[in-house]
């Protein structure tokens, strides 16, 4: 007979053998209901005198995924986890975890507590708490390095790092992998522990396995260059140093502590939030339930250059066939040449076999003729950035594609409407925006036309996720939502220039303040020519003074692109390393001689806010017009796709911290300063102002 012991924990008993079942949809997350059935279940195997053992399973998608986040900031009920797992592992009788989808976090910290594991071959276990900026608060710190190790443990802990079914049961923290039906699987294994007479296990009471102590100092110095500005990971390193080396209650005690600590933290606080956006930026404004993403199983690829390629890769990548057209052979033959590259450094790299290469290349065709586009589901416009070239792939794919396939255009900075009106389909259109290299940058902008029909824009998104992108729906708006920011601060970073700064001081105060890379040595690497061409497309909408402005023209001029000939905005030696180059102070003084500039020292500050704070005025006038749908998409779009910090939030929510008042009052400042029409506050800055409130109320 079934038992309800909360709403979402029930229990069976099988003869001697009890099983908790655990139904908390969507990830059965252990929010208060569960862990008060848990407390319940544990409690009826304790009273109970013929029941010798129990299970914990979960139906739906998963194993318990962690705490529950959204119960985070808010007071906690009791049972806390800690209770909860404190009672699993003083059980007297055996408790087996019974694992399918992921043992995460919380999840994983109960599975520790239990006696054994079992779990099917596709389960995966992590403690992912950094990547929310937190750790492990429930003895998952000190249960792991016992069970499996101080070395692997501490990656697990400090990168967030998942493992599979099969390294789990290599590395101890599975007992059995279960082939049959999880549930049959794991009562079988209880009743061999029974009848082996075999009794309870605690992960709590194993010795510490032993392990180099050099270990702490060498994940310390490697996790500080790969998750630059993140305190998280160093506290792991802390935490788990100490684990190791003091009783497990006192160390249990101190995890606790710090777990807390860190939730209070804004880099924690900054992290949940972009965990939250980046799932709500894949809910579409106005797009009801019925609109079902249509099957997509073969693409064509329209421009056989860069962008056009890395998109093909992309769709390679996920399974699907890929018709790329061209205009010659020898363009085409480029291009599948460019693509196989792409593989073959993977291959090199361990991460493709050679097998999965070849099935990916055998799915790509290539050709000349539109009439070989007659079975595809969904065409990728990437040609030239030209209307009329556009325009003209447009009325090619009309005549060539069924009346259902989707046409999505890549354009970065054309008109969406324009591009859709030149199809008879504009229901059929929309965009997809890639970032270079395509096959490697999560960001995809999706973006929608006033004519795109429900389904496509579900399409998209669901597309956008195949591919392993992070999609953000955007609406019509010159250059969307990344370059048109990213445009204001290139712009703002220039002035600085000419005005007296150094691209080496410029490149230290941003990415100072956290972004990978300054934007001088990212337009070195990108390519001062490719940097030109993007200013020349621009040029009709630039004002006088950003036409006058033209460093990157005399770069060009004088031969310097950047990495690939040795100079742009600095000098670079064999090994490519970077440094300051009097040739480009040069050039700097010459253009301020010619504008009449006489240069000033320029405070880091007055750096960082006139690049930061014209971006986010910006971003609020994309808000306004509705290019974007909320201040959360914009923050997604700028961790995922430029760079910037995740542990600040995204441009908005870091706006939200420094104060929108503050903000508009440096827009003032820089408005008398610079001129006002860059700096004038946007009306939305304005009211929130004035109302005292941020872009998140
Ligand atoms: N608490 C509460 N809700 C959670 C959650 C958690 N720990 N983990 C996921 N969810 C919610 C998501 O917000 C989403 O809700 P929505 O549909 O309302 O947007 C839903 O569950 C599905 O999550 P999603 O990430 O879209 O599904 P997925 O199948 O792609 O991935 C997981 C599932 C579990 C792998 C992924 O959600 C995940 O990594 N979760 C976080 C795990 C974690 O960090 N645990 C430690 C917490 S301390």
């Amino acid at each position: 007979m079934t038992e309800l012991l909360t709403q979402v924990v029930s229990l069976v008993t099988h003869g001697d053998i009890m099983v908790a079942t655990v139904d908390n949809p969507p990830v059965n997350a252990l929010s208060h209901s569960v862990r008060a059935g848990l407390r319940d279940a544990i409690s009826a195997l304790e009273s109970s005198d013929a029941v010798r053992a129990l299970i914990l399973v979960c139906d739906g998608k998963t194993f318990f995924a962690g705490a529950d986040i959204r119960e985070f900031g808010k007071p906690m009920r009791e049972p806390l986890l800690g209770e909860v797992i404190a009672r699993l592992d003083a059980c007297t009788k055996p408790i087996v975890a019974a694992i399918h989808g992921t043992a995460l976090g919380g999840g994983l910290e109960v599975a520790l507590a239990c006696s054994y594991r079992v779990a099917v071959a596709s389960a995966r276990f992590g403690l992912p708490e950094v990547k929310l900026g937190i750790l492990p608060g429930a003895g998952g710190s000190l249960r792991l390095p016992r069970l499996i190790g101080v070395e692997t443990a501490l990656t697990m802990i400090s990168e967030g790092k998942h493992i599979g079914a099969a390294e789990a049961a290599h590395n101890g923290l599975v007992d059995a992998i279960v082939e049959s039906d999880l549930t049959d699987g794991a009562l079988g294994f209880a009743r061999r522990i029974i009848d082996a007479g075999g009794g309870i296990r605690r992960a709590s009471e194993l010795p510490i396995p032993s392990f180099d102590p050099a270990l702490f100092g060498a994940a310390r110095a490697s996790l500080r260059k790969r998750f630059r500005g993140y305190v998280a990971p160093q506290k792991a390193v802390d935490l788990v140093e100490m684990a190791v080396a003091i009783p497990f209650a006192e160390a249990s005690e101190r995890e606790y502590e710090t777990c807390r600590e860190l939730l209070g933290s804004p880099q924690s606080k900054a992290l949940r939030h972009l965990f939250a956006a980046e799932r709500e930026a894949l809910k579409i404004d106005g797009l009801s339930a019925d609109a079902a993403p249509r099957d997509i199983r073969k693409v064509a690829v329209v421009g056989p250059g860069t962008m056009g390629r890395g998109i093909a890769a992309c769709y390679l990548d996920a399974g699907l066939s890929v018709v790329l057209i061209g205009r010659s052979d020898e363009s085409l033959g480029k291009a599948k040449g460019a693509i196989a590259r792409i593989y073959e450094s993977a291959l090199k790299r361990g991460s493709l076999s050679a097998e999965e290469m070849e099935s990916r290349l055998s799915r790509l065709t290539l050709t000349q003729f539109y009439d070989d586009l007659a079975d595809v589901d969904l065409a990728v416009e990437a040609v030239t950035e030209q209307h009329d070239v556009k325009a003209e792939v447009f009325r090619k794919l009309d005549a060539a594609l069924r009346d259902d396939a989707i046409i999505v255009t890549n354009t970065s900075f054309l008109d969406i409407e324009e591009l859709a009106s030149a199809s008879r389909r504009p229901w059929n259109v929309a965009g997809m925006h890639f970032f270079n290299p395509a096959h490697v940058m999560k960001l995809v902008e999706n973006v929608r036309a006033s004519h795109s029909a429900p389904d496509v824009l579900a399409t998209i998104t669901a597309l956008a996720r195949r591919l392993g992108k992070t999609p953000v729906m955007v609406g019509r708006s010159e250059g969307f939502v990344a370059n048109r920011m990213l445009s204001k601060r290139t712009r703002e970073a220039q002035f600085l220039l000419e005005e007296g700064a150094s691209p080496a001081q410029i490149d230290r105060v941003l990415s100072g303040f956290g972004f990978p890379i300054g934007p001088f040595a990212l337009a070195d690497l990108a390519g001062m020519d490719i940097m030109a061409a993007a200013r020349a497309a621009r040029r009709p909408r630039m004002s006088d003074r950003e036409k006058s402005c033209n460093i990157v023209d005399r770069l060009v001029a004088a031969g310097r692109l950047g990495q690939k000939t040795g100079a742009g905005y600095y000098r670079y030696d064999e090994k490519r390393m970077a440094s300051p180059d009097p040739g480009t102070d040069e050039i700097l003084e010459a253009h301020r001689r010619d504008r009449g500039i006489a240069p000033r020292e320029i405070s880091d500050d007055e750096i960082l806010e006139r690049c930061l704070y014209a971006m986010i005025n910006e971003a609020a006038k994309i808000l306004e017009e509705g290019a974007a749908a909320r201040p959360g998409d914009i923050d997604v779009i700028w961790t995922s796709g430029f760079g910037f910090p995740p542990y600040l939030g995204g441009p908005m929510f870091h706006a939200d911290q420094i104060g929108i008042r503050t903000i508009k009052e440096a827009l003032d400042r820089y408005s008398a300063l610079v001129g006002r029409e860059y700096f004038q506050p946007a009306p939305l800055i304005e009211r929130l102002a004035a109302e005292r409130k941020g872009f998140y109320g």
